[in-house]
């Protein structure tokens, strides 16, 4: 029983059926497709294997992080994990306790010492140069805690984000006590004395004519270097703590 435009109710039911078997295995072959894909995805995210995907990416990994605000951790993924990840060439494998245990013997400013400066096999800053000394110490700190020590991992250079970006630095770092440390230990070499036309900490006259361009121009030009004056005045940590030492001898000399 049919007629000229369709199809007789015992053929539509055919191709109905027809459609729903075709659907059948459509989605059971998908099903199959999609787990094997999972499956192998599985395999491929062991730690192991992510790591050693992460290692030739390493320093992408570490700019997820502002460069000098960059944690411990993420220091650790992005360089270190390298070496200390497996305990290449003789170091102190992450997380193995024995072999960091004479290591954290010799205390946290040796072994910073180390990581800063190289020690043996160990390349200075773990062979990646952009880390800020800060993020190193973090690094260390956190690689001896995963092993046993209780350092304190130092702070952010960065405190706040923006610091570390293009936004003037805040005074977020305390000049009296960072500047302070800072002037103390690196800048005093030259601004004390007035070393070779250094305008000289507590001179008035001298610092008046510097402060003119207003700071963030002052810093601008200390950070490059000028004349005799090295960039950053030789101090390798964040802007924020620049500034605050510039803050410092710029507050002294009023
Ligand atoms: C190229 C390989 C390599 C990389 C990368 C590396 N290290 Fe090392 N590290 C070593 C080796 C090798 C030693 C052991 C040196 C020795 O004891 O002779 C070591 C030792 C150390 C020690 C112990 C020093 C001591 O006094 O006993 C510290 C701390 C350390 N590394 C920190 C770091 C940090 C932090 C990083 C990442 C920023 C890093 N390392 C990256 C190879 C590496
Ligand atoms: C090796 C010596 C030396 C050290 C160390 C040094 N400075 Fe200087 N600094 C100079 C000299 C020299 C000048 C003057 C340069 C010129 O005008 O020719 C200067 C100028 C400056 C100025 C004025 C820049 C301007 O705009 O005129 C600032 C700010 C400054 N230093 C900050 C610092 C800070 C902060 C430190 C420590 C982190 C530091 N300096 C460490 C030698 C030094």
């Amino acid at each position: 029983m049919s007629n000229e435009n369709g199809m007789a109710p015992g053929q539509i039911v055919k191709v109905l059926v027809g459609i729903v078997v075709f659907l059948v295995v459509a989605i059971t072959l998908l099903a199959k497709l999609a787990t094997s894909g999972f499956n192998i995805d599985a395999e491929v995210m062991t730690n192991e294997s992510v790591s050693a995907r992460l290692k030739p990416a390493g320093e992408s990994v570490a700019s997820d992080g502002q460069p000098g605000s960059r944690s411990g951790e993420q220091v650790f993924q992005a360089v270190c994990i390298s070496c200390h990840g497996a305990g290449l060439l003789g170091s102190p494998k992450f997380g193995d306790a024995a072999a960091w245990g004479p290591r954290i013997a010799k205390g946290y400013d040796t072994l910073l010492q180390h990581a800063l400066g190289g020690f043996n096999a160990m390349p200075a800053k773990g062979g990646n140069t952009t880390l800020t000394d800060s993020e190193v110490a973090r690094a260390v700190a956190y690689m001896a805690n995963k092993a046993g020590a209780k350092f304190a991992e130092p702070k952010s250079d960065a405190s706040g984000a923006s610091a570390a970006g293009s936004a003037p630095a805040s005074a977020a770092v305390d000049p009296e006590v960072t500047g302070k440390k800072i002037y103390e230990s690196v800048c005093v070499a030259c601004h004390q004395a007035g070393v070779s036309g250094a305008p000289k900490f507590g001179d008035k006259a001298a610092w008046a004519v510097r402060l003119k361009p207003g700071l963030d121009e002052v810093q601008k030009i200390a950070t490059k270097g000028l004349n005799a004056m090295p960039p950053k005045g030789g101090f390798s940590g964040s802007d924020a703590e620049f500034r605050s030492a510039i803050e410092y001898m710029a507050n002294h000399s009023k």
